[in-house]
């Protein structure tokens, strides 16, 4: 009796939830585990057989209750081919059960772990990483003995050695903070062991997100991210090259992508210079484009069938009555109509290809999309429309064609960024600001010599999220109603230009190295040494006792020209020589001049 409801959801889930979504089949996860018998015998017996059900919602439920089997050898084989099941839910349900099984007894199941690391197998690796980390988050710090977070930490280097990028990017989006916080110990052992096992910047591990590469920023790193979370907007106020574009680029990355849209301008017939506007879904736009140039095509090729029809039998028509009535002259009669057929031809077709202008293009958008408008004019803001060389006499183009999107538009449902928003003049900052507030801003000319300005659309979708960027003079320039409604929903995040000199700080500068090394393809990987002189100049440029700077644009500068130098030399990796060579040859026009002014002076 007490197996009947679990026979009934285990056929309703099977039956009825196989294509439902996620969330409701997980529903069941819940039902058939409570109604699971509270005998651990009869558990063993349904448990098993989940192990091999074709549906995953049953692999993933003896995988997070596999604690509950009791032959311990057949439970290592079938855990193993769960945690590298090619469903991802599946390897989450086993690598619950064996956090659980760790928790249990952690150095009967380590081997599990260690040998599987062994292996090198990306599914099996991410897994066992999984696993490591629930365990982590169960487990406080004063339940563990220094043995197992001995045992952790050299998990955690194997994780590091099998070179996944996806291991990468899990180990610091998601293990990252739960070690740092809630494990300071082990924290500080695994910063030591990355601090020992670098020979050259291409051991590094390089974070996959671009929010994750970002150095030195960690109070805006963390705004961004809460930001982001919720569509907020933001303003950022720093010295140049410390990461403020890298940031807006970051969050765009860190958005939550929902469908895009296409945006399209049609032509109104009743009004020409007020066009209408329309959103498809992404991808919609251009097919729609494409119905309508196909149907015109069509109805050229009828016009054209019948013309030509009619053509061909007036020509049949007066050859036959010129022949057989003996009157040549009467050919001449049919010369007028001939010639009329091609401008009736012009007359009838219907210029249909050419009413709807796909403005905004997001059929190729698998991303939330990200527009630098730094330095535009109000035109390539906000939207415009192109000059026409024949305004007028029947030869000047539809007025919907002469539309052009703005940044803004571009923009709409991602994320808008100006950097030295001071130099956009007040008016455009206004129309920013109403665009921004209202999510929608009609296109017109904004030259007012041109006939531009008589062209109105509808107002057009601009959904984006404002990301201003500056420095402190910025400020001063900016419209204060712009200011205050980023103030008022928004964040302002003023940039670090310095970073204390620790340990960790050392290694993230470490990590920038290896970044721009990767960035720029070009250059070989830097040895140890070399980035110890980049962390020398860091701190020299810092100005200040035991800091480094964070004006990383021109440390990358010194990183590349180092790079050219080995590369010069035919070298594979770049030495400290490269970099000191790389200091006196790469001085600014300031530090040069001073060097040839000084003997002078002596
Ligand atoms: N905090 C950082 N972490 C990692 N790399 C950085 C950081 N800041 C700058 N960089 C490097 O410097 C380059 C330039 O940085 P970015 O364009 O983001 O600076 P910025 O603050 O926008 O400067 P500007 O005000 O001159 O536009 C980046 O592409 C990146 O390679
Ligand atoms: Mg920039």
């Amino acid at each position: 009796m007490a197996q009947l409801p679990l026979k009934f959801y285990e056929w309703i889930a099977t039956r009825f939830y196989q294509k439902k979504p996620l969330d409701l089949q997980l529903l069941f996860v819940h039902l058939i585990e409570r109604s699971l018998s509270s005998r651990r015998e009869d558990n063993a017996r349904v448990l098993t057989s989940y192990l091999d059900h074709d549906y995953w919602l049953f692999r993933f439920i003896a995988g997070k209750n596999i604690a509950q089997l009791h032959d311990r050898v057949s439970i290592e084989n079938e855990l193993i081919s769960l945690l590298r099941d090619p469903d991802r839910k599946v390897r989450e349900g086993g690598a619950q059960g064996l956090a659980t099984l760790l928790q249990q007894d952690f150095f009967a199941w380590s081997s599990l772990i260690t040998n599987g690391l062994e292996k090198k197998e990306k599914l099996l690796s991410l897994s066992l990483l999984l696993s490591i980390l629930q365990f982590l988050q169960a487990s406080s710090a004063a339940n563990l003995s220094c043995d197992q977070y001995n045992q952790i930490a050299s998990w955690f280097n194997g994780l590091k050695k099998t070179n996944f990028p996806a291991i990468t990017h899990h180990f610091v989006t998601f293990c990252t903070p739960v070690i740092s916080t809630h494990h300071p110990l082990l924290w500080n052992q695994l910063l030591k062991e990355d601090e020992k096992n670098w020979e050259t910047t291409a051991d590094l591990p390089i974070p996959d997100s671009l929010i994750d590469q970002i150095i030195g920023q960690d109070d805006a790193v963390r705004l961004i991210r809460r930001a982001s979370r919720q569509h907020r907007s933001v303003l950022l106020i720093g010295e140049p090259g410390t990461g403020k574009s890298l940031l807006a680029k970051a969050m765009t990355n860190e958005l939550s992508f929902y469908p895009l849209e296409d945006i399209l301008i049609e032509q109104n017939t009743q009004q020409p210079y007020h066009p209408m506007v329309k959103t498809l879904t992404a991808g919609e736009g251009l097919t729609h484009l494409d119905q309508i140039s196909k149907q015109a095509s069509s109805q050229k090729q009828r016009l054209l069938f019948l013309l030509g029809f009619s053509g061909i039998t007036l020509m049949g028509s007066i050859l036959f009555y010129a022949f057989t009535q003996q009157q040549p002259l009467t050919l001449l009669w049919g010369l007028g109509p001939l010639i009329a057929l091609p401008f009736l031809y012009r007359m009838w077709r219907q210029p249909s290809h050419r009413s709807i202008k796909l403005l905004v293009d997001n059929s190729q958008g698998n991303h939330v999309p990200f527009v630098d408008a730094t330095g535009m004019q109000a035109g390539g803001l906000l939207g415009d429309i192109r000059h026409d060389p024949y305004q007028s006499g029947g030869n000047e183009t539809p007025p919907h064609e002469l539309i052009e999107a703005g940044a803004i538009h571009l923009a709409h449902q991602g994320v808008l960024y100006i950097d030295e928003v001071s130099t956009l003049g007040m008016e455009s900052q206004q129309s920013l600001l109403s665009a921004f507030q209202e999510k929608k801003l009609a296109i017109t000319g904004r030259n007012s010599n041109s006939s531009g300005t008589m062209i109105r659309t509808q107002a057009v979708p601009c959904n984006f999220i404002l990301v201003l960027a500056g420095n402190d003079q910025d400020i001063e320039g900016m419209h204060p109603a712009l200011r205050s409604r980023i103030q008022g929903n928004g964040y302002e995040i003023y940039m670090k230009n310095f970073m204390p000199d620790t340990k960790e700080n050392r290694l993230k500068v470490a990590q920038f190295v290896a970044q721009e090394v990767k960035r720029d393809g070009k250059i070989p990987p830097f040895q140890r040494k070399a980035v110890e002189r980049v962390i020398e100049e860091a701190k020299r440029r810092s100005e200040r006792k035991e800091s480094m700077t964070t004006r990383f644009r021109e440390l990358g500068g010194l990183i590349r020209a180092a790079g050219d130098i080995a590369v010069e030399r035919g070298a594979t990796e770049v030495t400290h020589h490269d970099v000191t060579d790389a200091l006196t040859e790469t001085r600014t026009i300031e530090e040069q001049k001073t060097a040839t002014i000084q003997p002078t002076m002596n």
